[in-house]
């Protein structure tokens, strides 16, 4: 399916199979300025097929869900605040750069978010890291808080947090309410995700209006057990376990 969404994709009038293939690849949209949906490039979208193929093995899931993490690092780097930092090049001649501003921090909500953890090392070197262990009630789907160890100052940084899915919406409530019960500002948090529901953007976007969401997709909808549609399964499984 990868190879008939190519480059030019969206200049092709689609053949009747294609309308399927697209429809069913094109994030639904979400109207809110907090929430930033990463570029919907035929790239992402194949790194996408690779981990939602439930016939992808665990090599695979992790080497390509990396490549999705690395990319929401990257674009969650872009929301932190800059200031002028001018440099002087080799060539004499000065080039009016910039140098983030603050400090920051990454919090993952274990056990799925720690999978994030590396991608944000690899752009953060020696970056602090918090965590919150909080697991869904695998009857009810409601979130239950078991631990948190954050950094001491962590009222003072930007926090990225990590969860690669956001289904109800009910552990990235939970772990926010903790970050927001230490002290950290609500505009401070930047919630990073690699597939997102509707159900859940719509009460954490009402809830938290300030805070900003960076996802890779927005998947159509749950279904009666509470897992993302069309969804890659049980992410935590396939990274650690399966
Ligand atoms: C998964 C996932 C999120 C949560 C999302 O974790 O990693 O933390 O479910 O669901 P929600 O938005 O409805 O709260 P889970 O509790 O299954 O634990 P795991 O990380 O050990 O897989
Ligand atoms: N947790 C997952 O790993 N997948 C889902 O679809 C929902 C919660």
């Amino acid at each position: 399916p990868a190879a008939e969404i190519g480059p030019n994709y969206k200049d092709q009038k689609p053949q009747a199979t294609q309308v399927f293939l697209l429809c069913n690849s094109i994030s639904t949209p979400i109207h809110h300025e907090n929430v930033h949906i990463l570029p919907q490039t035929p790239q992402l979208i194949a790194l996408l097929t690779m981990i939602r193929d439930k016939n992808t093995h665990r090599g695979d899931f992790i080497f390509y869900s990396n490549r999705i993490i690395r990319l929401l690092v990257e674009e969650g780097l872009n929301h932190l605040p800059v200031i002028p930092a001018p440099v002087t090049t080799p060539t004499g001649r000065v080039y009016s750069g910039v140098r983030f501003e603050g400090k920051i921090c990454g919090v993952s909500i274990m056990r799925a978010g720690e999978a994030m953890e590396q991608g944000l090392r690899d752009c953060c070197r020696s970056v602090r890291i918090g965590k919150i262990l909080i697991q869904r009630d695998e009857e009810t789907c409601m979130p239950k808080l078991f631990y948190d160890k954050l950094p001491e100052d962590i009222a003072d940084r930007f926090v990225l947090l990590l969860d690669p899915m956001f289904a109800t919406g009910g552990s990235a409530t939970m772990a926010a309410e903790v970050l927001m019960s230490r002290g950290v500002p609500e505009e401070r948090i930047l919630f990073l995700n690699l597939i997102a529901s509707p159900e859940g953007i719509k009460s954490f976007a009402e809830k938290f209006p300030k805070l900003r969401i960076v996802t890779a997709f927005v998947d159509q909808g749950l279904d009666d057990k509470n897992y993302i549609l069309p969804g890659l399964g049980d992410f935590g499984d396939r990274f650690y376990c399966i």
